[in-house]
C-alpha cells in the first residue's frame, strides 16, 4: 500500500490538506496524526470495517479496546449512556485534552471497537491539527498510539514511519508532540473513578474537583505475577500486555541518587570487561558523573521539570534501538505527579525489572 505523507504545520495549518488527510477518515481508511500526547493510528470508530483495521496494522491482539477521539461534545451523545455530573465536571475542566473518560456504550459503538466491552473511552485531544481532523471527517475517529503493537508509542512523524509506512493509507507530519505520554484513562462508568493509566490529568487535579478518586491495581504492579493474581481481570485490557519496549533489556535502579549512580557505572564497567557496550537513561543533572564510563548515555530529561522526561520518553527508547546496545540501565523518578505516569511506562517497559540499591 501507498502511505501519504501530509506535512501540516500545526501552527499555520493548511485547511485543505487537512480536509484531504480527513477524507481518509470518512471514507473507511487508515490516517495516522499527531495529538498532544502520542501520535494516533485514526479510523472511523463506528464502522467495524475501518477499526478492524487498525488491529492488523498495529499487530494488536483483538481484545484491547480502542480509544475514540471526537472534535465536540455533542458527539459523546452517540457514544455514551448515563454521563455522570462529575464525568461532566471532568470534561469542563480537561477537554480538550489529555484526559480520556470511561463510560458505557450506547448500542452503536460496535464490540470491535470496545474489545468486547460494554464501555467506550472517549477523549477529545487538544492539538489543533487533531480537531481540526476529527471535526472535518465527520466521523468518530478510534485511535490507538500509532505504533506496531509492543513497542514504544511514536512521539514523532518519524517514528510512525518507521512503523506504519506501506501499511496505512497516510501519516499527517505536524512535527513533534507536546506531552509525549499517553492520556491519562479514568473509568467513570462505576461508583467510584477509577484511574485506569496516570498520564499529564493526575489524580491530584482530578480530586480537587471531584474528590476520591482511586487507582486501579494494574497501575502500580510491581511485577507480571501481580497483574495475573487470583481472578483479577485488568480493567483496561491493555495494560497486561508488554508495552512501550525498546529492543534491548531495560533495567531501572531504584535508591539514593548517590547509590543507583555508582550501581549504573560499576555495571558498565563490568560490562565492557566482557567485551559489551552498554546504555544508560540519565537526566541532566546526572549526566556529568557517568561521562568517564564508556556506555551510551542518553539524558532524558531535566529533574527540575518532569514534563521534559515525559516529552522525552519514548524517543529515547527508539534512539537505543538506534545503536547495539543489549542492555539499558535507567535512573528512577519520583512517584508523584506526572511522575506516576512517568514510572509507570518505564516500569512496563523494563517489563517490571526495577532493582533497589
Ligand atoms: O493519548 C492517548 O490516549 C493516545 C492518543 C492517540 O490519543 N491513544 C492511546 O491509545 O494511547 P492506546 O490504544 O495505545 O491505549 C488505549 C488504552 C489501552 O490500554 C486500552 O486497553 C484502554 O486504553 N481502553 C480503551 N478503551 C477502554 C475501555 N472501554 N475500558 C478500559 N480500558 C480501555
Ligand atoms: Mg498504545
Amino acid at each position: 500500500m501507498e502511505t501519504r505523507i501530509f506535512k501540516i504545520d500545526p501552527e499555520n495549518i493548511d485547511i485543505s490538506l487537512v480536509e484531504e488527510a480527513a477524507d481518509i477518515l470518512s471514507k473507511g481508511g487508515l490516517l495516522a496524526f499527531p495529538t498532544e500526547t502520542v501520535y494516533g493510528l485514526g479510523a472511523d470508530g463506528l464502522n467495524e470495517d475501518a477499526s478492524g483495521k487498525i488491529y492488523s496494522a498495529k499487530g494488536r491482539p483483538s481484545d484491547n479496546p480502542l480509544i475514540i477521539h471526537i472534535g465536540k461534545r455533542e458527539d459523546l451523545n452517540v457514544l455514551a449512556k448515563e454521563i455522570s455530573k462529575n464525568a461532566e465536571i471532568l470534561m469542563d475542566n480537561f477537554w480538550p485534552g489529555p484526559l480520556t473518560i470511561v463510560f458505557k456504550k450506547k448500542e452503536e459503538v460496535p464490540y470491535s471497537t470496545t474489545g468486547g466491552l460494554d464501555t467506550v473511552g472517549v477523549r477529545m485531544p487538544s492539538h489543533p491539527i487533531a480537531l481540526e481532523l476529527i471535526k472535518r471527517s465527520g466521523v468518530c475517529v478510534a485511535a490507538p498510539s500509532a505504533n506496531t503493537s509492543g513497542r514504544p508509542s511514536p512521539t514523532k512523524a518519524k517514528h510512525v514511519i518507521e512503523d506504519m509506512m506501506g501499511k496505512i493509507d497516510g501519516i499527517v507530519d505536524g512535527g513533534d508532540v507536546g506531552i509525549g505520554i499517553e492520556s491519562t484513562i479514568v473509568d467513570m462508568s462505576g461508583d467510584v473513578p477509577v484511574i485506569l493509566r496516570p498520564g499529564a490529568i493526575t489524580k491530584e487535579m482530578m480530586e480537587e474537583l471531584i474528590g476520591e478518586v482511586q487507582v486501579d491495581r494494574v497501575v502500580d504492579a510491581k511485577s507480571k505475577e501481580e497483574l495475573g493474581k487470583g481472578d483479577y481481570v485488568p480493567k483496561a485490557p491493555g495494560m497486561k500486555y508488554r508495552h512501550y519496549a525498546p529492543k534491548a533489556q531495560l533495567i531501572m535502579y531504584e535508591g539514593e541518587i548517590e547509590s543507583v549512580i555508582k550501581k549504573i557505572k560499576s555495571n558498565i564497567i563490568n560490562d565492557k570487561k566482557a567485551g559489551k557496550v552498554s546504555g544508560i537513561i540519565c537526566t541532566d543533572e546526572t549526566m556529568e558523573n557517568y561521562k568517564a564510563t564508556e556506555g551510551v548515555i542518553i539524558s532524558i530529561g531535566t529533574r527540575d521539570d518532569e514534563s521534559t522526561i515525559a516529552h522525552n520518553l519514548y524517543g529515547v527508547l527508539r534512539e537505543f534501538d538506534d545503536t547495539d546496545v543489549s542492555v539499558i540501565y535507567c535512573e528512577t523518578f519520583y512517584y508523584n505527579g506526572l511522575g506516576h505516569a512517568i514510572m509507570n511506562r518505564l516500569i512496563k517497559a523494563a517489563g517490571y525489572k526495577v532493582e533497589k540499591v
